[in-house]
């Protein structure tokens, strides 16, 4: 028997479920969307969109997979996250009044956390509540940065925190927590090791006064993605990413081919007829006096000659050099 047959039926079945998220581009790049029942670590500096991400994944859930969720707040209250959404076309407050959605807001003061004997168990009993009482199949915990607020021993608090990952693990839920990168991490405390499955990454950069939102799947455990940074943009329809690799240069080639007008440059074609491959585009390249412009001449006179009609235009750029195409 060839060893290297592989064993088709044995890997499809291993494969990890996905959680569709409904993001536009979104579950292109990550082949499905988020791993399902496990939990995925949203990184993002300060209005890089992890908050608007979260909610468009609960309220996606409701209305296109009728997955109820759970919005776990540890920052902005009910009303403030309503008003976020206020300028889109995001209708959680009427998901919430039917249940679909249910915003927990967790005032965690300092004194609870400071005590010795701190952990997350009423965390966990809020939780629990808020998942069973609507039935939620998603959460969304932001951020999950907040909870250090204040600390100095942060120790317990990760082993805490790491407790609530396995146990959101075992409520069979689909997770985002979101976070906060500083220098090589993507939270403030080291808590992506203990998030083995999923890590995103947003970023909102300003290059020459424009400003370009990208998004990055840092890694997916089990799972193929696409490993480019992708833009992305927030508008009234929530985030879309723009997949830039899928755009679809999948267009099937043409065997028909162009004379450049230099039979001596022809002959350097190689297969089949000499020449430019029709409909492509041909970028001639060089410093000044190489021979740019005869070469798009040549291309053009042969065009006329074989009684084709040919544009040609001439551009100027700011520093007054002339080029054809
Ligand atoms: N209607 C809208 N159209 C375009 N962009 C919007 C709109 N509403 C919000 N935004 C953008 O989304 C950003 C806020 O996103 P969000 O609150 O999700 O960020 P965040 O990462 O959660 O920020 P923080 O770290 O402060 O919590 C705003 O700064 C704004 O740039
Ligand atoms: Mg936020």
């Amino acid at each position: 028997m060839n060893k290297f047959i592989p064993k088709k039926n044995a890997a499809h079945q291993k494969q990890l479920q996905k959680c569709p998220t409904g993001i536009k581009g979104f579950d292109e790049i990550t082949e499905g969307g988020l791993p399902k029942n496990r939990t995925t670590l949203v990184s993002g500096g300060a209005g890089s969109g992890k908050t608007l991400l979260g909610l468009d994944f609960l309220i996606n859930g409701v209305i296109q997979f009728k997955e109820p969720g759970v919005f776990m707040s540890f920052e902005e209250t009910e009303d403030e996250l309503y008003t976020d959404v206020a300028s889109l076309n995001l209708d959680l407050q009427g998901l919430v009044s039917r249940k679909k959605i249910l915003i927990e807001h967790v005032r965690l003061e300092k004194k609870d956390i400071q005590e010795t004997d701190f952990n997350l168990e009423g965390l966990f009993v809020r939780l629990e509540q808020a998942i069973d009482s609507i039935g939620a199949k998603r959460v969304v915990l932001d951020s999950i940065e907040s909870i250090f607020a204040g600390i100095t021993d942060v120790g317990i608090l990760r082993l805490e925190i790491k407790r609530l990952f396995r146990w959101l693990k075992e409520k069979q839920v689909t997770a985002i927590v979101t976070g906060e990168p500083i220098q090589e991490r993507y939270t403030r405390n080291g808590l992506e090791q203990y998030i083995s499955d999923c890590i995103i990454l947003l970023d909102n950069r300003v290059k020459e006064q424009i400003a370009i939102r990208r998004i990055r799947v840092i890694k997916y455990r089990g799972s193929k993605h696409g490993t480019n940074e992708y833009p992305f943009v927030i508008d009234k329809e929530g985030l879309s990413v723009i997949p830039i690799t899928s755009a679809g240069l999948d267009q099937p080639g043409t065997p028909q081919k162009v004379s450049t007008g230099i039979p001596s440059l022809d002959k350097l074609f190689k297969g089949g007829k000499p020449g430019y491959t029709r409909g492509s585009t041909v970028l001639a390249s060089g410093t000044a006096s190489t021979g740019k412009t005869s070469l798009a001449a040549a291309f053009a006179v042969a065009s006329c000659k074989r009684g084709k009609r040919c544009l040609s235009y001439l551009m100027k750029n700011r520093q007054g050099n002339s080029f054809k195409i």
